[in-house]
């Protein structure tokens, strides 16, 4: 309880950093009473719309894996704390994808459902169980070898145990996985929504400005990333369904979805296509592979006017953000492995730059367990302690 309002005090000092000085300090002050009462009669409180808003984005900022947290301050957030059945839950993120795609010109966006309550153990109002909205499934095939994307085998696995039966042609390295919806801690129901409404789909074929075997490889990915399966935590008030999305890097998807090898494992397939000598790593055919497929990725959103960053501009439009917070009390943290990018690292400017890496922990996103979590029950030893974790 007191720690509760230890956070909620320090998230209203950084909002109240961020307001124009303009501002009356006794708004403030009022605002902490007013909490403080509300947690002592309660044993919790409620954000205004305007500190849902701003906790949302001050959330992103904190993120210190996140290289476009420059943008910080245009996000659109859809509160949607009082949805509460299944189908209203649906219909919100139906509208959240339209409302962010926005015909390639995408902007950030997140719903926030209920919150938890702090006093009890009741199972949480709302909870997606998918990693992404949009995502491809990954299926085990008889000879052991997966079928699209090996990150999504245990959710996929899920999604058929529990009512999905795509059909067999629609089994492809390609298909998008339906949504997997709990309410008030029920199993959860699978919508197959993209089935429904192909529409909502955005997809982009990938092809090489200059090499034609490219295409043949028959690749794509969809246009925005749309995470749903963090929390968000505002002023010590978890919000575990809060999905929200952004625009992609390029090397999201060209040096990581599309290269690792625990992923579509492309990078042999790319280097036929340029007749690369795959014989010896020191041809160094792979980085040169990733390099086409990089470009690949970048040429076809530019071409369907998806929006997409690439590595160079995005990192230092991020370190010129960091310069710019002067006042020591606005500074940065950030996560040096996350904010340099995975090809040409030393070319940018992250590469160079030193981070703090603090989490704040009152206002940020974190990973959560599964509210089913298996571990819980057979009460396996607790992960380390991880500071992006809620503990
Ligand atoms: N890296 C994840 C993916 O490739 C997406 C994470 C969020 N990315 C973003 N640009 N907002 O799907």
């Amino acid at each position: 309880m007191e720690d509760l309002y230890i956070q909620a005090e320090a998230f209203i000092a950084s909002m109240q950093q961020f307001e124009p000085s303009s501002s009356k300090p006794e708004k403030w002050v009022e605002r902490l009473k007013s909490i403080k009462a509300s947690i002592q009669s309660t044993g919790t409180y409620t954000h205004n719309s305007e500190e849902l808003i701003f906790g949302a984005k001050l959330a992103w900022r904190n993120s210190n894996r996140c290289i476009g947290r420059h943008f910080w301050r245009q996000l659109d957030v859809f509160d949607c704390r009082s949805i509460s059945s299944e189908d209203a839950v649906s219909q919100a993120l139906k509208k959240h994808i339209q409302h962010a795609f926005n015909k390639g010109s995408i902007k950030s966006t997140i719903s926030i459902f209920a919150p938890k309550d702090p006093n009890s153990k009741k199972a949480d109002k709302v909870r997606i169980l998918n990693h992404q909205l949009i995502r491809y499934a990954g299926f085990s095939q008889d000879d052991g070898s997966v079928l699209g994307d090996p990150h999504s085998l245990d959710f996929t696995e899920a999604c058929l145990k529990n009512s999905w039966a795509p059909e067999p042609d629609q089994k492809t390295n390609f298909t998008p996985l339906p949504w997997a919806i709990s309410i008030d801690g029920k199993p959860p129901s699978i919508h197959d929504v993209f089935k429904e409404s192909p529409n909502l789909l955005n997809e982009v074929p990938l092809e090489h400005p200059e090499n034609e075997a490219f295409k043949a490889l028959d690749l794509k990915w969809y246009a925005m990333p749309l995470l749903s399966d963090m929390a968000l935590v505002i002023g010590g008030i978890v919000y575990p369904c809060a999905p929200f999305n952004g625009w992609y890097m390029g090397t999201e998807i060209g040096a990581r979805n599309l290269a690792d090898e625990a992923r579509y494992n492309l990078l042999p397939k790319v280097a036929e296509c340029f007749n690369l000598d795959t014989k010896t790593d020191r041809s160094l055919w792979r980085d040169r592979a990733i390099v086409e497929l990089n470009r690949a990725v970048l040429y076809s959103y530019d071409r369907d006017q998806i929006k997409i960053g690439d590595h160079h501009a995005t990192t230092r439009q991020f370190e010129n953000f960091c310069k710019r917070q002067t006042d020591p009390k606005k500074a940065i943290t950030g996560d040096w492995t996350w904010l340099v990018p995975p090809i040409s690292a030393s070319q940018t400017p992250t590469f160079s730059q030193e981070f703090d890496p603090t989490v704040t922990r009152h206002t940020n996103f974190f990973y959560q367990k599964p509210q089913d979590s298996k571990a819980q029950e057979t009460k396996e030893a607790p992960p380390p302690k991880c500071p992006y974790h809620l503990s």
